[in-house]
């Protein structure tokens, strides 16, 4: 059952693959004329046309060129704050090259979009924000030092953004993804044996799809949330509330990328 969009305006940055698409189909398919921002390189404009939005290509860590694409809608009702990059290295071997370039894309290029969208939205005093945080955003999972750090940083920007943007209409929250199959997680999702520990601490058993976490995000972006701000969402089988894990033999098996009970 697809939420209502009808008459409002959406931007996803970072949409034209994995969950950004996602987000994208599900804002169009309730009715919303839906603009995907992504680098050139995945020619958004394409992409979009595939499902009856546009696309531009805007880089979110280039303000200028995000400034630009703006302008092209006007003000938008929603924005979801999704592009993201990450590099696995852990804290001995991370370069400053990759730190930089992760908390440019995944936390700079963030406070950009919400800054620029704020501005645009405050005039008509509403508009809805949505941030592409993470479980990792809680965590502390090994390997991943600067994509830990820039979603824990988005938490601040979340927390903030929303106590300053309450007074305007504005409302801004974040959800939290756990393990989803994108691109970013073929290292995963390739890899049974890496699979089985994974999901072994997720009690639904299994890694979670792009449009799992897109229903989440039309939640929260649409008037169904209206008296929700500031808020994160995990969406993540339930991981964050395992602490030592669910699934063991003898009682349960792991087979084609989920855990089931015997
Ligand atoms: N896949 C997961 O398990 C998972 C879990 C938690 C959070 N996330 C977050 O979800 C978001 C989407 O990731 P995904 O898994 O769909 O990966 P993805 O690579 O499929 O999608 C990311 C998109 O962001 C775009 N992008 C990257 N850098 C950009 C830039 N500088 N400017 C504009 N666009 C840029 C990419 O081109 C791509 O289209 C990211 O913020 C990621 O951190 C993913």
């Amino acid at each position: 059952m697809a939420i209502e969009f009808e008459g409002k305006t959406a931007v996803v940055t970072g949409g034209a693959n994995g969950i950004g698409l996602a987000c994208a189909r599900v804002l169009a398919e309730g009715g919303a004329s839906v603009w995907i921002f992504d680098l050139a390189a995945e020619r958004p404009a394409e992409v979009a046309e595939g499902f009856g939005a546009r696309g531009l290509a805007a880089d979110v860590t280039d303000r200028a060129a995000l400034e630009a694409a703006f302008a092209r809608l006007g003000a938008p009702d929603i924005v979801v704050a999704n592009a993201g990059t990450v590099f696995e290295h852990d804290l001995d071997s991370a370069t400053a090259g990759h730190w930089e370039r992760t908390l440019a894309v995944n936390l700079t290029g963030v406070f950009h979009t919400l800054q620029i969208a704020a501005r645009l939205m405050k005039p008509r005093r509403k508009g809805s924000i949505v941030l592409m945080a993470s479980t990792n955003s809680w965590d502390g999972e090994a390997g991943f030092l600067a994509y830990n750090a820039s979603k824990a940083g988005l938490l601040g920007l979340l927390h903030t953004a929303a106590n300053e943007l309450g007074p305007h209409g504005i409302r801004v929250n974040a959800v939290c993804p756990g393990l989803i199959r994108t691109r970013l997680t073929t290292g995963f999702f390739g890899n049974p044996e890496r699979m089985r520990e994974y999901t072994r601490h997720i009690p639904l058993g299994r890694g979670g799809e792009p449009e799992e976490v897109a229903q989440a995000v039309a939640f929260l972006a649409s008037d169904l949330a209206a008296f929700i701000t500031g808020a994160t969402l995990l969406v993540d089988g339930g991981q964050m509330a395992a602490k030592f894990g669910t699934w063991r033999e003898p009682a349960a098996v792991f087979e084609t990328e989920r855990w089931r009970l015997l």
